[in-house]
């Protein structure tokens, strides 16, 4: 699959133009400080572009950032503003066409951010083997993937390298296709279904589940929207399976339980991150509001405790006493449902659902 995906990519795919579906392509739906982000990268890198998501979490200043499957470097060169002149950002693809084009553009960005030396490199190797790439273990702050993973035959692979090269506390926050139910595997042999992000891509809880079981203890959806396949041809040949782009966010955090439990504590968000000064959206289903205490599960707390968002919140309480499980913020995500109302929402970009938060 790594040659059907690498000859897709590299010679089929001249530009998100010539895409067959909606699986990869661009968000309309963004915030002015991304937009501005975007209108200094290269035309021709943006034209390239085949990402199914907006991957760009906050509180990236000074960090280090890795892109799996970067292409011809977008999300790179966006994040390489965020991070600033003293953070950098490497993006890692194996598709020569496509490093090429990322490649041919190092000086040209460097120039427009304003900084002495480019914070952005480009390295050329699989996503399932970052060490042969000399990738150290707890070497990463943040981790970002756009539309990627489902191309990869070994999935576990890629979590498992990923969750090694973060740092404690770290993340990966990234954009990628799921299905609603396991795809059968003739269509995973379909190398134009596979190239254009559908066949390769996990059933939902299957992905929960091997997220799990790398370490990422508490998957964390932040949002999705319906992929529509706007092809008479290839909507026959996928029968019924359906396919959600979501973007989730897994931290590397410690000591975290196989369930949200509640021992009473709780946080109060300072309004220091900067953009979401008043509330900040932590996930799809946990928001925290500017100065207001809020409810946690130990799991959350836990989390925020050992990322780079501690400093922003104040925490209180303890894990002496235990309550039984979390409820308050930790709404289940119903991903049949989901997908029903994305699919009656649904046209090419359209707005992500939010999934309805429980404080906001
Ligand atoms: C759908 S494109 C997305 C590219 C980029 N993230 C973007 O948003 O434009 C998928 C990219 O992942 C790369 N890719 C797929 N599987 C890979 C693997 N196993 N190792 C390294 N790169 C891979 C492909 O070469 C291609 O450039």
């Amino acid at each position: 699959m790594h040659n059907v995906v690498k000859e897709y990519y590299g010679n089929v795919l001249t530009g998100s133009k010539d895409l067959q579906t909606n699986a990869c392509c661009t968000d309309d739906n963004l915030s002015s400080s991304v937009k501005q982000v975007l209108a200094n990268i290269h035309d021709e890198v943006m034209a390239r572009y085949y990402g199914c998501g907006l991957v760009t979490p906050e509180l990236l200043k000074d960090c280090d950032v890795l892109d799996l499957g970067c292409g011809a470097g977008r999300d790179c060169y966006a994040i390489a503003q965020m991070v600033g002149e003293y953070g950098s950002v490497t993006g890692v693809d194996m598709t020569d066409e496509q490093l090429a084009v990322a490649n041919r553009h190092v000086e040209y960005h460097r120039e427009k951010f304003g900084y002495k030396k480019a914070n952005t490199q480009f390295l050329k190797g699989y996503i399932e083997k970052l060490d042969e790439l000399n990738i150290s273990d707890n070497s990463i702050d943040v981790v970002i993937s756009n539309c990627v993973i489902n191309l990869s035959p070994d999935k576990h692979a890629v979590l498992r390298e990923v969750y090694r090269i973060l740092k404690p506390g770290g993340e990966i926050y990234f954009s990628d296709v799921y299905a609603d139910k396991r795809v059968p595997e003739h269509l995973k042999a379909d190398p134009l279904l596979y190239g254009e992000c559908l066949s390769g891509a996990l059933y939902w809880n299957d992905f929960e589940n091997l997220a799990k079981t790398v370490g990422f203890v508490e998957p964390r959806l932040v949002n999705s929207r319906a992929i529509t396949i706007d092809n008479e041809e290839l909507t026959e040949r996928l029968g019924n399976v359906r396919f959600t782009s979501a973007t989730y966010r897994l931290f590397k955090t410690v000591e975290l339980e196989t369930d949200a439990q509640d021992y009473g504590q709780s946080v109060t968000y300072l309004g220091t991150i900067e953009n979401h000064e008043a509330q900040w959206n932590f996930d799809g289903s946990t928001c925290f509001i500017a100065q207001k205490k809020t409810k946690v599960s130990g799991n959350t707390w836990r989390t925020l405790q050992q990322s780079r968002f501690s400093n922003h919140f104040n925490f209180e309480g303890t894990f002496d006493k235990h309550a039984g499980l979390f409820t308050a913020n930790n709404q289940i995500f119903d991903f049949a449902n989901e997908l029903k109302q994305d699919a009656l929402s649904a046209s090419c970009c359209a707005p992500a659902p939010k999934i309805e938060s429980s404080c906001c």
